[in-house]
This record gives C-alpha cells, structure tokens and sequence, in this order.
C-alpha cells in the first residue's frame, strides 16, 4: 500500500469510529508506533453526511483510512434498515470513492454475519456469502462498495468482538449478570471464534505496514477450535479464570429469541496468514487488564 507521495510515512492515519471498542485499540496501538494519527467519530464526524466525509478526509490527506464505525446494534438493524444501510454500506462506498480520489489506502471491517453459518466447517475467505439478518446484509453490502470501487483496501473480516472500549461488551455482560444473579443460562447451539480488540488492532496495522501484497479479503479472529466454540464455553472459561463459583446452566438459543437471525456456526476460516494467538490467553489478558487482582 504505497502511496507514492514524498514522504508518506508523515502523512496521518485517519480512524473513523476511534471511540468504539475495536477504533480505541488502534488508536493506541498506532501512537504506540509513534504513527500520526487523526481520530474522527460522532457527533463532531458523522458517516452519513457525505459533504462534510469528503471535505474533512480530503483536508486531511491521510495515508491510510481506518474505518472502525459501523451501525453494530444487530437487533436495532432490524427496526432501523435505512439507518444500517446508510452506516454500514453507503457511506462506505462515499468512502472508498473519497480514498480512491486522494490516494489513500482504505481499511475497513466486515463480520462473519456476511454467511449464513448452515456449514459446520466454516466459512473462507471466498467463500460465497448469504446474510440472514439486515446488519449482515447492510455489511456485505458495504463490502461490495468497496470492492467495486477500485481504490486500494484491505477488508478485514471478525467476529464475536470484545474488549475494554465497550463497557457493554459481552464478556462484561456475562460477568455482571453472574455476580448479580449467582447463576447464568448460556446459549449452547451456536458456535463462533472470538477476537480480543486489542489483538486485532495490532494486526490490523502489522498487515498495513506489510504493504501491497496484503490487500484484499482477511479472515481474523483469535485461533480458536475449527468447530469454534459456544457462548457457554465462553462463559466457563470466564468463571474459571476469574474464580467464580456462579453455576452457570447451557440452554438453547430458542430460550433467547432475538429480533434479528444470527448464524449458528459463526466460523470465519483464515487461509492466509498466521492465526491471532489463543482465545484463551487473550481472554485472561482482557480479564488481567479490565478486572486486576480478581
Ligand atoms: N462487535 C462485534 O462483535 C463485531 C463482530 C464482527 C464484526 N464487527 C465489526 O467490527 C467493526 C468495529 O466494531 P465495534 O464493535 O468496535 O463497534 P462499536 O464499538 O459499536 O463502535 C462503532 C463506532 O462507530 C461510531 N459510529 C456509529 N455511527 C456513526 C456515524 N454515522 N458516523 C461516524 N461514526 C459512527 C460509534 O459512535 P457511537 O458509539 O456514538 O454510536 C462508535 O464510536 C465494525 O465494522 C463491526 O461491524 C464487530
């Protein structure tokens, strides 16, 4: 992803969605490089006013542009179509129209909710997608922008997303609702991989450092088993690690109906690099960072 300008490496990193959970982690991994980085989020930069998309990148000429904001309520999909399908898909095409124009690189994120999850044995990153909620088809939609854009890019697909930025985030949400009740019903029919933020983030920038060779479709999730794992699992790991005796009880998803349909095998297959380490160790280091002494 070179950009052919005097110097680029002085030229900054635009993040959109830098206060989300996955856009602080990149923010922090890139000023740990020492790269110079741009923050751009609600309210003061909002996707969906194109005028104002286009003016503010184009003033600031970055090199690469991060876009870790999307409409990720996956229930709110359902209720509000036009509203995901403006975040999650048009403005990314006013996007990559933009970095097309201004020679910039656009990485940009997807989800495993792009596929059906009907197969056990995962889902490459070729494989020929089928979304079964709005939130999945508002993303694919927006994947398909992009890719029809012809501006450089790197699409990076994850899943089962956590980490400190968000403090609603799953792995916070099961431990509330275990200390608060003592015991917990976990979903033990879906499987998907989980993916510390923190890890993807340094990935992120590792792939954008590599360069050109690294452009197109990546698959990345912290290495999990190929059949994935359920949030049960998940669950039972979390206690473990933080020594929680709350008794916790599987159940079927049919227990929980939700608005919106969500795979049942959530399995983004990664083959073309080295996976992100254990979802294990990154859980104990999230717990280590977000729940010290416990
Ligand atoms: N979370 C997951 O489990 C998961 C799984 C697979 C893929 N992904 C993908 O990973 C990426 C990062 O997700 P995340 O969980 O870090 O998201 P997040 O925590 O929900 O953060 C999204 C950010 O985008 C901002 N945003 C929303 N609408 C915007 C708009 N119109 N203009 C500008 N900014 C806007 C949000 O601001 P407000 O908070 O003010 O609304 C927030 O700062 C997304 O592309 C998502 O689809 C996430």
């Amino acid at each position: 992803m070179k950009t052919g300008k005097v110097n680029p490496a002085a030229l900054p990193v635009a993040i959109i969605g830098a206060q989300g959970m996955l856009g602080r982690e990149l923010v922090a991994v890139l000023q740990s490089q020492g790269l110079p980085v741009c923050t751009l989020d609600l309210p003061e930069f909002d996707l969906t006013d194109h005028d104002h998309v286009v003016r503010r990148l184009k003033g600031i000429t970055p090199r690469y542009v991060i876009n870790a904001a999307a409409y990720t309520d996956v229930d709110g999909c359902e209720e509000n179509a036009p509203i995901a399908y403006a975040i999650n898909a048009e403005a990314v095409g006013v996007l990559a129209q933009t970095c097309r124009d201004i020679g910039a690189a656009l990485v940009h994120y997807s989800t495993d909710y792009v596929f059906d999850g009907a197969d056990p044995a995962g889902y490459a990153e070729n494989a020929v997608p089928n979304p079964l909620s709005v939130y999945g088809k508002s993303k694919l939609e927006g994947e398909r922008l992009l890719r029809q854009s012809s501006c450089r890019y790197l699409l990076i697909r994850t899943s089962w997303l956590f980490g400190p930025g968000r403090r609603d985030n799953v792995v916070e949400k099961i431990i509330t609702r275990a200390k608060r009740d003592g015991k917990l019903k976990l979903v033990n029919d879906r499987w998907g991989k989980p993916t510390y933020a923190a890890d993807l983030a340094t990935k992120t920038v590792a792939l954008m450092v590599a360069g050109d060779d690294e452009e197109g479709i990546h698959h990345l999730t912290n290495d999990t088993p190929t059949t994935g794992i359920t949030w049960y699992e998940f669950g039972k790991e979390i206690m473990k690690l933080l020594g929680l005796d709350t008794e916790l009880e599987a159940c079927s998803s049919a227990e929980f109906p939700q608005k919106a349909m969500r795979p049942v095998h959530s399995l983004l297959v990664n083959t073309k690099e080295l996976p992100l380490r254990s979802w294990r160790e990154a859980l104990a280091d999230y717990l280590r960072e977000v729940h010290p002494g416990q």
